[in-house]
């Protein structure tokens, strides 16, 4: 049986920020965010919008009432969850309209979690094949004013429908695995930012990716030259392009093409910034709708990364018909997004909410995004469906 993604959807905030103009208020070379990381923009979210809100509204874009009913699993990815205890995807689950037989759960291992669920979601079909499953990985990345991260944060989410005979692509069975114990990136429960060791984390992914790729090619016999194209997490574009090298170091022509493909997977994620588990799959969202050299049968290659750290290597192949699920006017819709300037995003981005002392937020701003949190009553999120 074939199984794979049948439906790609994503969302990002209302607002932008041009990293020219991060550059100039920090008193750095504008071309350090535009060349040296590959960067233009970064998405904005507001404290009405969250992994929740971002989630729907990805999800929304997708479904049908058909999908709602056959839906039976929803798996969230997400490193920066609003509860401890409650799953994000309880409360998806409840936003969406899904049959209530249905299993909803939240999976965290940094920008990796939602591969992890793909791979949840693959077996659960394998065992009921008329299900569905619905993955979201929304991220909010935030790693405070002026601090190194800065010109690597965003915000979005993607949401993936998981079907027998995908109308996408075929998740083949090829999938390679690695983790090791290493302190890269991670965000104490105490803290309200991550914690991260910059150059030691973009060599553990370029580690990762390196060793993780000799021992899929290894297992499986398969090269770089066997694929049309490569997705990796992007936690900034620059990121990815220097993985894609070091593993294509050896055959010039085919190092050529895979970087053509390559800047055709990273405009989406150029204008929005690091998504966190969601970052590579806009870039497979954007090679698709980007890229004119593609075709049926063509097999991508994936790396997910995720800081601790968890990385996978896996596969998908192409299936016809592929481009009716698709958008051709997504860039117009992000170039729509309000442009803050420098005082206007430190505002937006690290307003907190705050709290009376029985747990209230009530006087929260009105949002007119299909999904926006309305209050907090008691200590209880309560979202809005506008
Ligand atoms: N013109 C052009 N290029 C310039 C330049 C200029 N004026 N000034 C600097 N550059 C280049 C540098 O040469 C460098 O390029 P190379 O790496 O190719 O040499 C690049 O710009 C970045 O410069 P620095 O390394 O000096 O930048 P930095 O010290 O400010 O830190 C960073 C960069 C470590 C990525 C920092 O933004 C950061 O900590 N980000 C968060 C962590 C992160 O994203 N890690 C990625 C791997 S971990 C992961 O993938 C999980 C995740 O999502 C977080």
């Amino acid at each position: 049986m074939n199984i794979g993604i049948d439906k790609i959807g994503f969302a990002a905030p209302s607002y932008v920020l041009d990293l020219a103009d991060l550059a100039l208020a920090r008193q750095i070379d504008p071309n350090k965010f535009k060349v040296g990381l590959l960067q233009s923009e970064m998405a904005v979210a507001p404290i009405t919008q969250d992994i929740v809100t971002l989630g729907a509204q990805a999800a929304a874009a997708i479904l049908t009432d058909e999908d709602k009913a056959a839906i039976d699993m929803v798996i969230v990815g997400t490193e920066s969850s609003i509860d401890q205890s409650k799953a994000a995807a309880v409360f998806l689950h409840q936003l969406l309209d899904i049959q209530p037989f249905a299993r909803s759960i939240e999976i965290k291992e940094a920008c990796y979690g939602a591969t992890a669920g793909l791979s949840l979601a693959k077996s659960h079909i394998a065992q009921f094949p008329h299900s569905k499953v619905l993955i979201i990985a929304s991220d909010i990345a935030k790693y405070g004013i002026a601090s190194g991260g800065e010109p690597t944060q965003g915000a979005g989410a993607v949401a993936m429908l998981v079907t027998a005979d995908p109308s996408i692509m075929i998740l083949n069975n090829d999938n390679v695995c690695q983790t090791r114990d290493i302190m890269d990136f991670w965000r104490p429960n105490y803290d309200k930012y991550p914690r991260v060791d910059g150059k030691f984390s973009t060599e553990q992914y370029t580690d990762c990716l390196t060793t993780t790729f000799d021992y899929y090619v290894e297992k499986t016999g398969k090269s770089l030259a066997d694929f049309a194209a490569m997705c990796l997490h992007i936690p900034f574009s620059k990121q990815g392009l220097k993985g894609l090298q070091a593993i294509c170091h050896q055959d010039e022509e085919t190092l050529n093409r895979l970087t053509e493909r390559f800047h055709e997977a990273i405009v989406y994620n150029k204008v929005v910034g690091n998504i966190y588990t969601g970052s590579i799959f806009l870039s497979l969202l954007s090679l698709l709708e980007n890229s004119q050299s593609l075709k049926t049968g063509d097999a991508i290659l994936f790396y997910s990364y995720g800081s601790g750290a968890v990385c996978e290597i896996f596969s998908g192949t192409l299936v016809e018909g592929y481009r009716n699920q698709l958008l051709t006017d997504r860039l117009d819709q992000l170039n729509a997004r309000k442009r803050l300037d420098v005082t206007e995003y430190e505002a937006i981005f690290f307003e907190e909410i705050k709290l009376d002392e029985a747990g209230n937020a009530i006087d929260l701003p009105l949002d007119d995004t299909p999904f926006a949190l309305q209050n907090i009553e008691q200590h209880k999120r309560i979202y809005r469906k506008n």
